[in-house]
């Protein structure tokens, strides 16, 4: 099957859509915590990740500064003629997701809305906590997501802007990060949650330390298996599905510092990452 996508900057051509790869952002490095998710529940397809390394964090950065590396990030990965688009950071998506949709015709996923439907599908009393970066908080757009589906919900946001850090110096397991993840939870702990959104891609690898404080009558849930799910819902609806293929590769794009990017990522991937090619845009 066939089909070519038309319209507004997109990349029409002569070739099966279907065995482009699917293209991924993030701020860094988190997005591989849901690009992992996508090549696990997606094992054919070929996936091209591009972390805006030079330019992270976006998540204490104003929206227009997101919304514009968004578009950057965004126009990059359509010159190498993807198929699907995943804004695979919580911060571009509560920010940028609606001006990408205005502005590229191609399929394209945030991980908020995913994100929010997981909290809603497990949820047993309705009040649900999230944490995120700042900017992802201050845009509202999870408690928005979650509204939209529950409207009865009670949502306890959380800005956590030091978590990235302490994700990023490896102390996933420092009795700091444990103090600083137990101030950050209190008011969402006092307030009788059941489910906790890790709202931002770093947090899945604080989630025991996040779990150990909240306490285990709470669910905690995250985007990127959701994400995932959501990748391969649109792909099959869209009839993009890549054929079976023995030994799919994956690309790897930095705006800064490729060696970093493979030490440091292979960690949020779950698996080494080698070739890491630097990003000129
Ligand atoms: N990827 C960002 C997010 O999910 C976290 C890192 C950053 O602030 O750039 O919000």
């Amino acid at each position: 099957m066939t089909k070519s996508l038309s319209g507004k900057n997109s990349y029409s051509q002569n070739e099966p859509l279907a065995a482009r790869r699917i293209g991924l952002f993030d701020s860094g490095f988190g997005g591989l915590t849901v690009m992992q998710q996508i090549v696990k529940q997606l094992p054919h397809e070929e996936l091209i990740y591009l972390g805006d390394t030079a330019r992270l964090p976006y998540g204490n950065k104003s929206p227009a500064t997101i919304i514009k590396y968004s578009i950057d990030n965004a126009v990059f990965l359509l010159e190498k003629r993807i198929k699907l688009l995943v804004v695979a950071c919580n911060t571009a998506s509560a920010h940028a997701l609606a001006k990408l949709r205005q502005i590229f015709n191609i399929p394209l996923i945030g991980v908020i809305e995913p994100g929010a439907h997981q909290a809603v599908a497990v949820t047993r009393n309705q009040r649900i906590g999230v944490l995120g970066t700042k900017g992802t908080i201050q845009s509202g757009s999870f408690e928005a997501a979650i509204k939209q589906r529950l409207p009865q919900a009670e949502v306890f946001s959380a800005a956590c802007p030091l978590l990235v850090h302490l994700v990023e110096e490896q102390l996933h397991d420092h009795p700091a990060t444990r103090l600083i993840i137990r101030d950050y939870i209190k008011p969402l702990k006092a307030q009788g949650i059941d489910t906790l959104l890790l709202g931002c891609t770093h947090y899945p690898l604080l989630r025991d330390l996040i779990q150990d404080e909240i306490g285990p009558t709470v669910t905690l849930v995250d985007s990127a298996s959701t994400c995932a799910a959501e990748v391969e819902r649109l792909l099959k609806e869209e009839q993009l599905q890549r054929a079976a293929h023995n030994s799919p590769s994956h690309r790897f794009f930095v705006s800064d510092d490729p060696e970093k990017f493979a030490l440091l990522g292979s960690g949020f991937l779950g698996r080494p990452i080698s070739g890491v090619e630097l990003a000129i845009y």
